[in-house]
């Protein structure tokens, strides 16, 4: 990123502070970051912090950066993104990470002639430890594109999808994915329990678990379903708990689950999409 390059958050909120601190560890001169909010508390917190320029005019922010993220909730974006109209001549590039909220409505609502970015950060992004995916609309170049992903990318792994549709997909995989493995620790957790174990040491087993398995999985020797197959001996303790897995259709569950996952986010997109 180039140093002139000014970025501005609107909304100082828990993804706008990971964000911030992801892009100040890496490197970023915090005289490049600049910090818009309703809550001036919150702002003064911010600026002591990260020793950067905060507004509670969100105008007066747009008005001097290249690169604006929009970080409040879906439902006030439409508000934030109308009262911007008159104040991005100089069009910035947009970053929308609120969930559900489509890139052409956003687009529609500045005006109608932005350079948008729209992204589905997850809950690991709070960490360092996110997954994202990521759509631009037809008005942003290759550079821009470069710039979204290095600012996405401070606290996550950056995938694109070329088409806005594949964002639902997104929301239901990794947008909702941690919940479902919270469920799985939960569960497994529960049945130590039925089995005998303390609640604590259920507890760590299956968080750690989780954890090693992730580990392994995300080093990219062997896939998935090769690692399983390694773990998995045949007439084993292993094979016994994946056959019944199986045997309850574990992978349609899992499939059931994300497409309703993946209709809701579509339900939510249009009407976060209805504001008139
Ligand atoms: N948290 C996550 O893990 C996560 C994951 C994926 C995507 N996202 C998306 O990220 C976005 C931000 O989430 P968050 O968790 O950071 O929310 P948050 O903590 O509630 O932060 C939003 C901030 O925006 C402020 N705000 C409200 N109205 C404003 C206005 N008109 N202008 C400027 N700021 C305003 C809020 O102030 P008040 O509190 O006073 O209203 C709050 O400080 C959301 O759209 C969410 O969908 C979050």
């Amino acid at each position: 990123m180039q140093n002139s390059t000014t970025i501005g958050f609107i909304g100082a909120g828990n993804m706008a502070y990971a964000l911030i601190s992801g892009l100040i560890n890496n490197g970023l001169n915090a005289q490049n970051i600049k910090l818009s909010d309703t809550d001036a508390a919150l702002l003064s917190l911010r600026a002591n912090e990260f020793n950067l320029e905060v507004f509670t005019d969100n105008t007066a922010l747009a008005s001097q950066c290249d690169i604006i993220v929009f970080a409040v909730k879906p439902q006030i974006l439409s508000v934030v993104c109308k009262e911007l109209q008159a104040h991005i001549d100089h069009k910035p590039l947009m970053i929308s990470i609120a969930a559900g909220v489509r890139a052409t409505d956003i687009n529609r609502w500045l005006g109608g002639d932005s350079a948008i970015v729209r992204s589905m950060p997850n809950t690991p992004a709070l960490l360092g430890k996110g997954a994202t995916g990521m759509m631009a609309n037809d008005a942003v170049n290759d550079e821009q594109k470069a710039l979204a992903e290095q600012i996405l990318g401070a606290v996550s792994q950056c995938l694109w999808v070329e088409d806005e549709k594949m964002i639902d997909a997104v929301t239901a995989l990794s947008g909702s994915g941690p919940a479902y493995f919270f469920l799985m620790i939960e569960s497994m957790a529960k049945a130590g329990v039925a089995l005998g174990l303390d609640e604590k040491t259920a507890e760590q087993l299956s968080i750690q678990t989780a954890l090693g398995a992730s580990m392994m999985a995300s080093n990219g020797e062997d896939s998935a379903h090769e690692l399983r197959a390694k773990v998995t001996s045949p007439n084993g303790t292993t094979q016994a708990a994946i056959e019944s897995f199986q045997d309850q259709n574990f992978e349609m569950i899992v499939s059931h689950a994300m497409r309703a996952a993946f209709d809701r986010a579509r339900k939510m997109g249009t009407e976060l999409g209805d504001d008139d």
